[in-house]
C-alpha cells in the first residue's frame, strides 16, 4: 500500500485558546480533529470546541466514539454533532446536521469562532461551504453576495480552513 505525507500549510489551533473553534470532519475527515482537542486539552485552552461528525452507519463507523465521548463527558469536547449516512432511509449529512443548528453555530462565528473541513474535496467539502453560506444568509441576515464576502473575509483571517482531499 503506498503511502505519503501531504502537508497541509497553516491548518492549526488558533493561537488563542480562548477562541472557539467548529470542526467538520466526516469519515476519514475526523483525524487532524482528534488532534485538535488533543492539543487543546493538553494546553488547558478554555475556548468551545464544536465537532461535525459523520459516516455511513454508528455501529460500524463511529471512529473514536469511546473517545470522543469521553472528551465530551470531561467538557473538552463542548458539543458532537453526529450524522450517520446510512442509519436511516434518507441521507444526513453532516451539513444537514449544521443547518438544524444554523442559529448556534451562527452565534459561534459572531464569537470568533475558527471554521475547519477535513475531508473529502469533491463532495462535502462543497456542499459544507454551501451550507455555511446558507446560514451566513438566513442567520446573519446577509444577501447572496454579502454572505460570499463574509466568509471570503473569514479565508482572509484565516478563520475558514480546509485539508480536503
Ligand atoms: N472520489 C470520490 O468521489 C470520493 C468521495 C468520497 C471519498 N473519497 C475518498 O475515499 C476515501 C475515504 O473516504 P472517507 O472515509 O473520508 O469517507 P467518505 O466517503 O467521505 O464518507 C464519509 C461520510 O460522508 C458522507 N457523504 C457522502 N457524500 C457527502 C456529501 N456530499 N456531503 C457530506 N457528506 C457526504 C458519506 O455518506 P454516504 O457514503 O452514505 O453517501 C459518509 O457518511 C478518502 O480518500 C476520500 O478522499 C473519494
Amino acid at each position: 500500500m503506498p503511502v505519503f505525507v501531504q502537508k497541509s500549510h497553516g491548518f492549526r489551533l488558533p493561537e488563542n485558546g480562548d477562541l472557539p473553534i467548529i470542526m467538520v470532519g466526516p469519515g476519514t475527515g475526523i483525524a487532524p480533529f482528534r488532534a485538535f482537542l488533543e492539543e487543546r486539552c493538553a494546553t488547558g485552552a478554555k475556548g468551545r470546541n464544536w465537532l461535525f461528525f459523520g459516516d455511513q452507519k454508528s455501529a460500524s463507523d463511529f471512529l473514536y466514539r469511546e473517545e470522543l465521548q469521553a472528551m465530551q463527558a470531561e467538557g473538552v469536547l463542548t458539543r458532537l454533532d453526529l450524522a450517520f449516512s446510512r442509519d436511516q432511509s434518507e441521507k444526513i449529512y453532516v451539513q444537514n446536521r449544521m443547518l438544524q443548528a444554523a442559529a448556534e453555530l451562527w452565534n459561534w462565528l459572531e464569537a470568533g469562532a475558527h471554521f475547519y473541513v477535513c475531508g473529502d474535496a469533491k463532495r462535502m467539502a462543497k456542499d459544507v461551504d454551501a451550507a455555511l453560506h446558507q446560514i451566513v444568509q438566513t442567520e446573519g441576515g446577509r444577501s447572496a453576495d454579502q454572505a460570499v464576502d463574509y466568509v471570503a473575509q473569514l479565508k482572509k483571517d484565516k478563520r475558514y480552513l480546509r485539508d480536503v482531499y
